[in-house]
């Protein structure tokens, strides 16, 4: 199950991302928004992030204008590695090498067919894990630490 979520900037290349999922056969859940009136990209990215971090989807397909506003409000949320491509070697090595669970996507930078292919890339690669995954767990830990921060 994919959390797939935009702001009006990422709407429609939203909907095309769907398009393509039916047709694979992913099953995902929509977290908004629903139409191009202009909508805030951190209220849409908390909850599909929200579903990830709880394991209800496996992985979360953001969308805004750039890709980088919903990004960054991906990665405040602990537990979320989002990472925002428009290059296939990006989409694939984010999750080979980072265990990205976050696909970020820009509706005004990627064109719907540029679109699909990283989302497949995204999809169908696997973590490798082995060295990487020290540096994983050092991401993890930097989360820890900005729970526990107190003071600079
Ligand atoms: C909305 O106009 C736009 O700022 C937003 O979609 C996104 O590109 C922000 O990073």
């Amino acid at each position: 199950m994919l959390a797939l979520a935009s702001d009006h900037g990422g709407f429609a290349l939203k909907q095309a991302v769907i398009e393509h999922l039916k047709e694979r056969g992913i099953p995902y859940k929509d977290f908004g928004c629903y139409d191009e009136k202009s909508c805030d990209y951190p209220d849409v990215a908390a909850p599909a992030c929200d579903a990830v971090v709880r394991g209800e989807c496996d992985k979360a397909l953001l969308f805004c204008g750039t890709g980088v506003g919903i990004s960054i409000a991906a990665n405040k949320i602990n537990g979320i590695r989002a990472c925002v491509c428009s290059d296939y070697f990006s989409a694939k090595f984010t999750r080979a090498h980072n265990d990205a669970n976050a696909l970020c996507l820009g509706g005004r930078v990627v064109g719907p067919g540029l679109a699909v292919e990283l989302v497949d890339v995204f999809l169908d690669t696997p973590y490798e894990g082995g060295r990487h995954q020290r540096r994983v767990d050092k991401l993890t830990a930097l989360e820890e630490r900005e729970r526990n921060r107190t003071t600079n």
